[in-house]
C-alpha cells in the first residue's frame, strides 16, 4: 500500500506513534483508523462572527460523511475567520495573518489533502494562500450565497442595495423607517453576500481555476445540492490524495488565465484581482497586474447580476450558474487544463446550458461587449490602478477635471456633508491614505459615497480616486488600487485641490497634469502621516506588506515552503 505522509505520525512503533495514535483515540477512533489510509483535514473558516460562514459546521459534516464512505479518517479543525461585516478597521488586515494560520495547521498536522471550507470574503482567499504555500491535494467547498433579499415587493441585493439606500437616505429621498425596515429583509437565510459581491466572485474564481467542484459556486447555501457537493468533495479529496494531485498541478497559469477570463464574463469583484495575485504568489505562478488587461479585454459581460446587472446569485444558479458561462467562453479559455475533479474543463463545461438568457446572456448577445478590467498606468499610478468598467458610468470613463482631495478618511468624514463645500458635479474625487501601509490594511473605501451638496443636486456617480479597495457589492466610476499608495509617497500623496487629473480608459491612463519641477518640489515638503501601531500583528503588517499591485502579501510569506518538517517535537 502507498505510503502517505500521514504515516510519519502514525506509522511509527516507538513512542512518538503511540504519542500521535494515543491521544487521538480519547475521540474513539479504532485501531485501523491509523492503518495508513488517507488523512484529511477540514480546515473550517466557521464562526458565528461570521455570519456568511455560520453554517459550514453542517457542511463540515458532510465533508467529513463523503471522506469515510471513500475509505479516509476526517479531521475537522478551525482558523482564524475573517466576518466582512463586522471586523474593525478591515478584514483585509487580517487575510494574511489568516492565510499564517492555515499554512502552519496544515503543515504541522498529520495531513495527507485538505478540505478548505470557505465563504465570506477573505476566508476563501486567506485558506488558498495558506494552503498554496504547503501544497498537498486540496480542495474547496464554498457556503454559497443567501437567498434572494426581498422588500415591497421587489429583490433586494446584499450590500448593492445597501449602498443606495443609504445614499437615498442621505439625500433625504427615503425615511429612516424605510431604511430600517430593509434591514430586516437583505439576508434572509445562511450563506455569503446574494449578488455577484467578492464573495461569489471568489467562489466563481475556484471553481474557475478546477478547485471546486464544477457546478457548485452558485449553489444557495440552504439548498440541500450544496450538502450534496460538500459530500462528493469528501470522497473526492481521498480520490486525490490517493492520485498523489497536489494543488500545484491544478493551479497552473493556464488556470490563472482562466480564472481571469470567467470574471470578466461575470462582473466579478476588483478584489479578486489581489486576492489572485496573492494566491499565484504563493504556489509560485509568476501573474502581473497587465496579465488581468491582457487576458480580460474583448471579454464580454455575459453575467446579468447586482452590482454590474439587475438579477441576484439564486438567480444565476436557477439560469445555469458559472458552468453555462464558461460554457459560452470555452473558445477563449485553455480547455485543457486538469480540475480537481479529474477532468479537462471542456470534459466538464462543453454540456452546459443557459436556462435563462435575460441572467445569463449568450456570448453573440451580451450585457455589454468589453467588460474586463482595465489597467491603468501614468504618473499617477506608476505600477498600475484598476478601474471595473461594467460597473461604471460610460461617458465617465474618458473624462478630465479638476481634483477635490481628501487627505484621509477623517478628512472625509469631517466635511462631505458639508453643503459649502467648493466642489462641482464634474470635478474628480480623490481619497488619500487608504493603501494597505497607510490605514491599515486597505479597507473598502473607494466606493466612498458622494458630497451631500451633490447628491442633493441629483448627481448619483462622480469619478473616484483612491490607494483603496472597493466591496464586491458596490458600484461607481472608481479608480482603486492606486499603486504605489500615497502613505509611502506614491504621486498620489502629492495631488492637491485644484490639480487637473485625466482619466483615460481608451489608453488606459491616469494622469495628473502638474510639472514633474512642481511635483518634485511637493516630494521634497512630503511628510508621511504616522501610523500609531508599534506593536502586534498590524505593526508587522505595516513593516512588511507588499503593495497592492502585486498582490498585498506579506513580504516573507510569497512563495512555498512544501510540506516537510525537518524536526520531531520529541528526542528517540
Ligand atoms: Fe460575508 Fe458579504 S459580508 S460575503
Amino acid at each position: 500500500m502507498k505510503k502517505y505522509r500521514s504515516q510519519e505520525w502514525f506509522g511509527a512503533t516507538d513512542k512518538s506513534g503511540f504519542i500521535a495514535r494515543s491521544w487521538l483515540k480519547n475521540q474513539g477512533l479504532p485501531n485501523d483508523a491509523f492503518d495508513g489510509r488517507p488523512i484529511i483535514g477540514i480546515c473550517n473558516t466557521w464562526s458565528e462572527l461570521t455570519p456568511c460562514n455560520a453554517h459550514l459546521r453542517d457542511l463540515a459534516e458532510q465533508v467529513k460523511q463523503g471522506v469515510l464512505e471513500a475509505g479516509g479518517i476526517a479531521f475537522e479543525f478551525p482558523v482564524m475567520s475573517l466576518g466582512e461585516a463586522l471586523m474593525k478597521p478591515t478584514t483585509m488586515l487580517y487575510r494574511n495573518l489568516a492565510s499564517m494560520d492555515v499554512e502552519e495547521s496544515i503543515r504541522a498536522n498529520p495531513l495527507d489533502g485538505v478540505v478548505l471550507l470557505t465563504n465570506c470574503d477573505k476566508t476563501t482567499p486567506a485558506c488558498l494562500m495558506g494552503a498554496a504555500s504547503v501544497d498537498l491535494p486540496t480542495i474547496v467547498v464554498t457556503g454559497g450565497p443567501m437567498l434572494n433579499g426581498k422588500h415591497k415587493g421587489r429583490d433586494i441585493g446584499s450590500g448593492t442595495d445597501l449602498w443606495k439606500f443609504s445614499e437615498e437616505l442621505r439625500a433625504g429621498i427615503i425615511t429612516q423607517q424605510e431604511f430600517n425596515e430593509v434591514e430586516n429583509n437583505m439576508s434572509r437565510s445562511a450563506g455569503a453576500c446574494n449578488t455577484m459581491g467578492t464573495a461569489s466572485t471568489l467562489s466563481c474564481m475556484v471553481e474557475s481555476l478546477g478547485l471546486s467542484l464544477p457546478d457548485s459556486a452558485a449553489i444557495p447555501a440552504v439548498d440541500a445540492n450544496r450538502k450534496r457537493v460538500a459530500r462528493l468533495s469528501g470522497r473526492r479529496i481521498v480520490e486525490l490524495v490517493k492520485q498523489d494531485i497536489c494543488l500545484s498541478q491544478i493551479l497552473t497559469r493556464e488556470a490563472f488565465e482562466n480564472a481571469i477570463i470567467a470574471n470578466a464574463a461575470i462582473g466579478g469583484s476588483t478584489n479578486f484581482i489581489i486576492h489572485l495575485l496573492a494566491i499565484a504568489g504563493r504556489i509560485g505562478v509568476p501573474l502581473s497586474l497587465d496579465d488581468f488587461d491582457k487576458h480580460s479585454q474583448n471579454i464580454p459581460l455575459l453575467a446579468n447580476l447586482k452590482p454590474s446587472g439587475s438579477y441576484l446569485m439564486e438567480d444565476f444558479h436557477y439560469a445555469g450558474g458559472l458552468p453555462a458561462v464558461i460554457n459560452q467562453l470555452l473558445d477563449k479559455v485553455n480547455q485543457d487544463v486538469l480540475q480537481v475533479n479529474g477532468l479537462t474543463l471542456k470534459e466538464n463545461y462543453s454540456n452546459s446550458k443557459i436556462y435563462n438568457d435575460d441572467v445569463i446572456k449568450p456570448i453573440s448577445a451580451p450585457l455589454q461587449d468589453d467588460a474586463g478590467t482595465i489597467v491603468l498606468k501614468g504618473n499617477l499610478s506608476p505600477d498600475g490602478a484598476i478601474i471595473k468598467p461594467s460597473a461604471a458610468t460610460p461617458e465617465l470613463l474618458n473624462h478630465k477635471a479638476r481634483a477635490f482631495v481628501f487627505e484621509n478618511i477623517e478628512d472625509y468624514n469631517e466635511r462631505i456633508n458639508d453643503l459649502d463645500l467648493d466642489i462641482n458635479p464634474e470635478d474628480i474625487l480623490v481619497l488619500k491614505g487608504a493603501g494597505p501601509k497607510g490605514y491599515p490594511g486597505m479597507p473598502e473605501v473607494g466606493n466612498f459615497g458622494l458630497p451631500l451638496k451633490m447628491l442633493k443636486l441629483g448627481i448619483r456617480d462622480m469619478i473616484r480616486i483612491s490607494d483603496g479597495r472597493m466591496s464586491g457589492t458596490a458600484f461607481g466610476t472608481v479608480v482603486l488600487h492606486v499603486s504605489p499608495e500615497s502613505n509611502v509617497g506614491g504621486t498620489l500623496a502629492l495631488v492637491k485641490t485644484g490639480d487637473i487629473i485625466e482619466l483615460n480608459c481608451q489608453q488606459r491612463q491616469l494622469i495628473l497634469h502638474v510639472s514633474e519641477d512642481e511635483l518634485s518640489k511637493r516630494r521634497d515638503n512630503w511628510i508621511p502621516e504616522e501610523t500609531n501601531y508599534s506593536r502586534g500583528y498590524a505593526s508587522l503588517y505595516i513593516q512588511t506588506v507588499n503593495q497592492a499591485n502585486t498582490g498585498a502579501d506579506l513580504n516573507f510569506l510569497t512563495g512555498k515552503s512544501g510540506s516537510f518538517i525537518k524536526r520531531e517535537p520529541h528526542p528517540k
